[in-house]
């Protein structure tokens, strides 16, 4: 750079020594692959999405194998990341570039966004790093360095502070070195200008931070408006049969876990657990005949979602088959015996996950 101070400049010049350059998705980074890393970032670290993207791409290395594959088998490969309709929208997705664009990712912003899953942010680092189109991201990282680097005040999800987001994101774009720009505003965001303790000694933006200037980098970004989440409590019956396998439950499509398989379900009125479900279970899986004496309460789990938490009762019962034999229930398309080590290839919810992996590890656990 020569000595004229950009905004851009130095985030370019810091970028050649300091950003990152060996993140899978920056080898080859072709609009499929800067895509379905981009969704899996969305929520999720770069150091747990690296394993979940490597299996993911190998799985399915274009749009078209992806467009093909069952939605059963993209939510395998997601189970853990957590926020399952990111993989659903993916394949949905993959379908409509195959239907719609002959199999190549539109060119435009624009379009991009009109793909599911895919928002304004996520649309501009895919046309940016993919692509070298002028479009700027506004994601979780850049939000931290510019409502510092300019001292906006208020919380940047609002729509005031965000559009001025926009707009100063917008503004501050090069001419030229557009991909790694966006990539250097990423890595600035995610290694220097983090939530807590950033390293304003090594950050090339300091010595125009206002935030830094002003000794308020804490203040930034705003704090969202508080507001307590409400608790919901369910009981969750883990039905066990003689060979070792659970009885799982697919979900509806839409709603929480959609598509997914989970554990049957009762609703609890307090979030007490002591409600007394089993007496409904045993009619619901007839043919199997449960010993409800020897039920055991296994301890809650939170599973914590955006607009509120969710206490999960687990309740272990042993199945015995009938006299007949008959292995009861799990004769429909959305019953499922699964082995507790995990061979079987289907999206679990993620506290279920956790509940049969801790049984698979403690398989007779004591009461709570
Ligand atoms: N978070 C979102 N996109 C990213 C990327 N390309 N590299 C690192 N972290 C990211």
């Amino acid at each position: 750079m020569g000595s004229q101070y950009t905004f851009a400049g130095q985030v370019l010049d810091w970028f050649v020594t300091h950003g990152r350059h060996d993140l899978p998705w920056q080898q080859n980074p072709t609009p499929y692959r800067v895509w379905v890393s981009e969704i899996m970032l969305q929520q999720t670290q770069v150091a747990t999405v690296i394993p979940y993207y490597q299996r993911f791409i190998a799985r399915f290395p274009d749009v078209h194998v992806l467009a093909a594959a069952p939605v059963d088998q993209v939510l395998h490969l997601w189970t853990g990341l957590g926020y399952y309709a990111r993989a659903r929208n993916l394949h949905k997705a993959a379908q409509q570039v195959r239907a719609e664009h002959q199999g190549h990712f539109p060119n435009s912003v624009e379009e991009l966004e009109s793909l599911p899953g895919i928002g304004r942010s996520t649309a501009g680092a895919i046309a940016a790093l993919a692509m070298h189109i002028r479009a700027p991201i506004l994601d979780g990282n850049v939000k931290r360095v510019l409502t510092r680097y300019f001292a906006i005040a208020g919380y940047p999800e609002s729509s005031a502070v965000k559009s001025r987001l926009w707009e100063l994101a917008e503004s501050l774009l090069p001419e030229s070195g557009i991909a790694a720009y966006t990539q250097a505003m990423m890595d600035l965001g995610a290694t220097l200008c983090t939530r807590s303790q950033p390293d304003c000694g090594r950050c090339p933006l300091a010595d125009r931070c206002q935030a830094l200037a002003a000794d308020a980098i804490a203040t930034y970004p705003g704090k969202k408006p508080r507001q307590n989440k409400p608790v919901k409590a369910v009981q969750m019956i883990i039905l066990r049969n003689g060979q070792g396998e659970v009885l799982l439950e697919k979900r509806a499509e839409t709603g929480i876990w959609g598509g997914l398989y989970s554990l049957p379900e009762r609703p609890l009125a307090k979030s007490t657990g002591q409600d007394e479900p089993a007496a409904q279970c045993i009619t619901e899986f007839n043919g199997l005949s449960c010993d409800l004496t020897a039920a055991i309460r296994l301890p809650e789990v939170r599973h914590s979602f955006t607009h509120y938490h969710l206490d999960i009762f687990p309740l272990l019962i042993e199945a015995h088959q009938t006299a007949d034999g008959a292995a009861g229930a799990a004769d429909s398309d959305c019953w499922l015996w699964y082995p507790l080590n995990h061979s079987l290839e289907v999206g679990l919810a993620a506290p279920v996950k956790k509940l049969l992996s801790r049984l698979a590890e403690d398989p007779h656990p004591i009461s709570r």
